[in-house]
């Protein structure tokens, strides 16, 4: 028999039961902390998306009676990305701007039914530019492609505006045009719109992990890639100065995007600056879970939940992620 071991210090008595894990548990995941992202287009039926397996292109019916359910399990917070029609697409992309376009009828027809849930509005181009870019794009001499900036930008003020009229409660761009944030709170404060909130998608990368979005919404580019505009992988301090910038242009929260690869970018933005963070848990994170899952190799309830108590502990105060109304109805 060996001695009796002398050990003062034993960190598993925090973990002996439930109720004892439930005292020192430093995270808790709210129903609340999350935002839907909620799939539209102009049709009169909701589409199963074959790309994101458990979530449609909702109608305008469809898509006010989905925000009920989300909001009946807790969820107070939507963000809409439209499928626009190929033929409604330019080289502009002015039907971002069109007040009876399908996002504003949207935010209306949500807010009319659902005063109390907070409507998220994306401005960007994409889903409206024929070339399937954020900005406006042109070739140069070279035949080299340009994402122009500053007239993008004020086309994304016209847009942020449209849905501003239309009642969005939050617009938050995500193009990742240099200077947008100064512009569009200026042009939404000169409206009168001061009261609408700015959500920056401040760290967004050129991620592979947004291919299954792109495939639900038509949206990849014609051609070339997002380098130019959204930030490479690699870096770490460059998501700093970007977040500096939206905090001095008026950002009122700050994003990174995607979220479980970037953990270290979302607890940088939380240890640095004072205003919420949000993560956005992308299609392809969702995706991962969801086929691994289908394929009985781990279990989704546990493995999802896990993903976004991880990108809460990182620093997040709210999440964006298509496992909102599932995992909130679970919480
Ligand atoms: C485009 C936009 C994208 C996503 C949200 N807004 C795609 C892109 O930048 O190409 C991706 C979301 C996801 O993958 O879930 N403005």
């Amino acid at each position: 028999m060996s001695e009796k071991l002398t050990l003062p210090i034993r960190p598993r008595r925090n973990r002996k039961s439930p109720a004892v894990r439930g005292l020192v548990r430093e995270t808790t995941l709210r129903p609340e902390d999350l935002i839907y992202p909620l799939f539209l287009h102009d049709e009169e039926q909701n589409d199963a998306i074959e790309s994101m397996p458990g979530l449609y292109r909702w109608s305008l019916a469809g898509l006010v009676e989905e925000v009920g359910r989300a909001r009946e399990v807790g969820v107070r917070a939507v963000v809409l990305f439209p499928k626009i029609e190929e033929e409604l697409k330019s080289s502009h992309g002015e039907e971002c701007c069109n007040a009876d376009g399908l996002v504003p009828r949207a935010i209306r027809a949500i807010k009319k039914q659902y005063p109390d849930v907070a409507v998220i509005t994306d401005v960007a181009l994409d889903p409206y530019n024929s070339d399937g870019h954020d900005g406006i794009v042109v070739e140069d001499d070279a035949g080299e492609l340009k994402i122009l900036n500053d007239e993008t930008v004020e086309i994304l003020c016209r847009q942020a505006l449209c849905h501003a009229d239309a009642g969005a409660d939050v617009v938050s761009p995500s193009d990742m045009m240099d200077g947008r944030i100064g512009a569009i709170r200026a042009a939404l404060d000169a409206a009168g719109h001061e009261e609408v909130s700015l959500l920056s998608y401040t760290a967004k990368y050129a991620s592979a992990y947004y291919g299954p979005f792109r495939g639900a919404l038509d949206s990849a580019p014609k051609a070339g890639d997002k380098k130019t505009y959204q930030m490479d992988p690699a870096n770490r301090r460059e998501a700093l100065r970007e977040a500096e910038l939206d905090v001095a242009e008026g950002a009122d929260m700050l994003m990174v995007k995607p979220a479980g690869p970037y953990l270290d970018i979302v607890r940088d933005l939380a240890d640095s600056f004072a205003i919420p963070i949000a993560a956005y848990q992308v299609s392809g994170e969702y995706l991962m879970i969801k086929s691994a899952a289908a394929d009985g190799w781990i279990d989704e309830e546990k493995v999802s939940m896990e993903s976004l108590l991880g990108i809460k502990r990182a620093g997040a105060d709210m999440i964006l992620t298509y496992f909102a109304k599932d995992v909130a109805a679970r919480l």
